[in-house]
Parts: C-alpha cells; structure tokens; sequence
C-alpha cells in the first residue's frame, strides 16, 4: 500500500545545510546535494514528513502535505508531563452509561483529528470511520446482533448443531462464545426488559475499518482507536469498544450493511461513543503486565 505522493523540495535560499533532513529520511530519498539536499535517492517517498517537520529553517515543503495543517510543537519537556498523560491513561475507562445528549460532528472531527495522528504500516493511513447516529439503524444492529447470539447460544445445547458450529466456526470461536455465554445471557435478559447491555444506550456507534489491501491496515486503525479514545477522555465524552458487535458483524451479510462496511475492507473495530452518566473519581489497580527482559 505504499503510495507515492510526490516527493519534497528544498528551497536552496533558506537551507542552511544542516543535513538533518538527509539523517532523518528513513528510506534516503533525500541526499545532500551541492547547494542543499534534494529528492535524489532511489526509493519512493512515503510522505512521512520527518523532513518536514525537522528542518530548522522551514525549507522543505511536500506537493502531498498541506503547509496550512503544518503546527509549531512544543519541545519534549514543555509539553505533557509523563505523570498528566499516565494520568489522562487512568482516566480512560470503558463507559456503560450514557446521557441522551448526542456528540456533535465538531467533536467527531477532533476525535478522528487526534485518531489519525496514530502510527500506520507504511505510513498508508488507510483506516476509514464510519459514525452512525441514526437511533433507528443503532436499533437494527442491535437486535440483529442478539438475534444472531440467540441463535447461536441455542446451538450450543445441541450436539449437533454444535458440531457444525465447530465445523464453522472453528474450535477457539466455539469455545470464547461458551465462556462469554453467561455474559450474552445476561445481554439478551437486558434486551427483553428494554434495557441495552449491548451499546450501552450510547447515541453514536464508531466502525472502524480498512481495505482488504493493507494488510497492516487493522492493526493501525487499533492504535488510531486509541488515540480517539484518550482524545475522548480529554473532551468530557466516554467510549466503549464493542466487541460482542465486531465478533459477527464481518461475517453477516445484513450486519455488514447495516454498518456500512464494504465488501473490500476489513473491519478493525466497533465503538460506542457519548456523554457519560457518571464520571469515574479513581483509578483502580491493573494486574501487574507479563513482562520479560532479554
Ligand atoms: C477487544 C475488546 C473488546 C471489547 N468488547 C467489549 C464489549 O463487547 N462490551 C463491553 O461492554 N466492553 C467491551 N470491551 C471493554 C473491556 O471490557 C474493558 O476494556 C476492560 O474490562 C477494562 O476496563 P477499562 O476499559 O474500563 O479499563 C472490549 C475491550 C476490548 C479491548
Ligand atoms: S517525506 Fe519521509 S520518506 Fe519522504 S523524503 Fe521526507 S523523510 Fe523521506
Ligand atoms: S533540514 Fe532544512 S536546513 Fe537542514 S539541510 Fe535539510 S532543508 Fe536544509
């Protein structure tokens, strides 16, 4: 999925010849030439911008970036504490409670702004976020979603049929959906006295996916969802990922359009998003990480 985009220009009359530019190219598609660096180097450019955003002088532009969204950072130890930001990590808790109030597009657009800010293989940002507000549709995912668990947690009480889910599915799938069975159950019991254990009653769901093509496409929209997480956690909104949706929603033909997923992408993940009932005051204690030193 490397798209070539252009490559960068250096204007010779700022450049000073620091060389920073050239050290910092990845792929050395800039190398020093005799008045300043230019764009020489064998390998397409992956419009990383690192020699952007280095050069001291502001020499360098990229026909693929648009210098009106270049921003001036702050040094490394002006910026965010490492105890604020481990902090706003605490603060960041999946959220199953949910006020009416609807989250406006200006707030999804800065979520997605702090998303894509995410690592991505080969710098390929091909993650698309599909929002979806409608209550009506929200209503169909859900109870097509419960109706496919029902039916499969009927399955399960059969031999047979459980032999052909097994067939189907796989063994590992088979055994998640016994061990999460008391947890659907409990979903499904919600639904029937008109309460969602599901989404969470939250007004906004997120779908989150990308092109078959990029095959490290899922895996950098993950870290995009976290990124638009904590920017969530920054804004007063709470987010949710949900699981139990993303679990059928590639494989069911009607689920896949009602979240709008095309045949062409893989989906990476399903969130809720919206203003929460309540506000977590603590943090509590997570286990202690598996952590080897080689
Ligand atoms: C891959 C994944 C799937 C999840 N699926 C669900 C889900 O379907 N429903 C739900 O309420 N929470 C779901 N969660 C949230 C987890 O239960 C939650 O992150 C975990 O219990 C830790 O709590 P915290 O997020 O508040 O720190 C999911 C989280 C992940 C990472
Ligand atoms: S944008 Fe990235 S890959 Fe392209 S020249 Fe600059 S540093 Fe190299
Ligand atoms: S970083 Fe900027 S100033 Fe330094 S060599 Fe490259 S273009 Fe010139």
């Amino acid at each position: 999925m490397l798209k070539p985009e252009g490559r960068p220009q250096v204007n010779s009359e700022l450049c000073n010849r620091c060389g920073r530019c050239v050290a910092v190219c990845s792929l050395d598609v800039l190398e020093m030439g005799e008045s300043c660096p230019a764009a020489t180097g064998s390998a397409p450019c992956f419009r990383c911008g690192h020699c952007v955003a280095v050069c001291p002088s502001g020499a360098i532009s990229h026909p693929g970036m648009n210098p009106e969204h270049f921003r001036q950072l702050l040094p490394w130890d002006e910026g965010v504490t490492p105890e604020l930001l481990l902090d706003l990590l605490r603060k960041r808790r999946s959220i199953r409670s949910y006020t009416d109030e609807q989250v406006t597009q200006e707030e999804i657009t800065r979520l997605i702004e702090a998303a894509v800010q995410a690592p991505s293989g080969l710098n390929a940002q091909s993650w698309h976020f599909t929002i979806i507000q409608d209550a009506e549709r929200l209503g169909k995912i859900r109870r097509r979603t419960l109706a496919i668990y029902s039916m499969l947690l009927k399955m399960l009480d059969s031999r047979v049929s459980r032999l052909m889910l097994r067939m189907q599915l796989g063994a590992e799938a088979l055994e998640v959906l016994a061990e999460a069975r008391p947890l659907l159950e409990g979903i499904l019991d919600a639904q029937k006295s008109g309460g969602d254990r599901l989404l969470w009653g939250a007004p906004t769901l997120v779908i989150v996916h990308s092109p078959e093509e990029d095959s490290t496409g899922p895996e950098s929209a993950h870290y995009a969802v976290g990124n638009f997480m904590l920017m969530a956690t920054t804004m007063g909104l709470g987010t949710c990922v949900i699981g139990f949706v993303s679990a059928i929603a590639e494989r069911d033909g009607r689920m896949r359009d009602f979240i709008g997923l095309p045949e062409d992408h893989t989906l990476a993940a399903v969130l809720v998003v919206g203003h929460p009932s309540a506000e977590y005051l603590r943090s509590v204690d997570k286990r202690a990480a598996a952590i080897s030193f080689i």
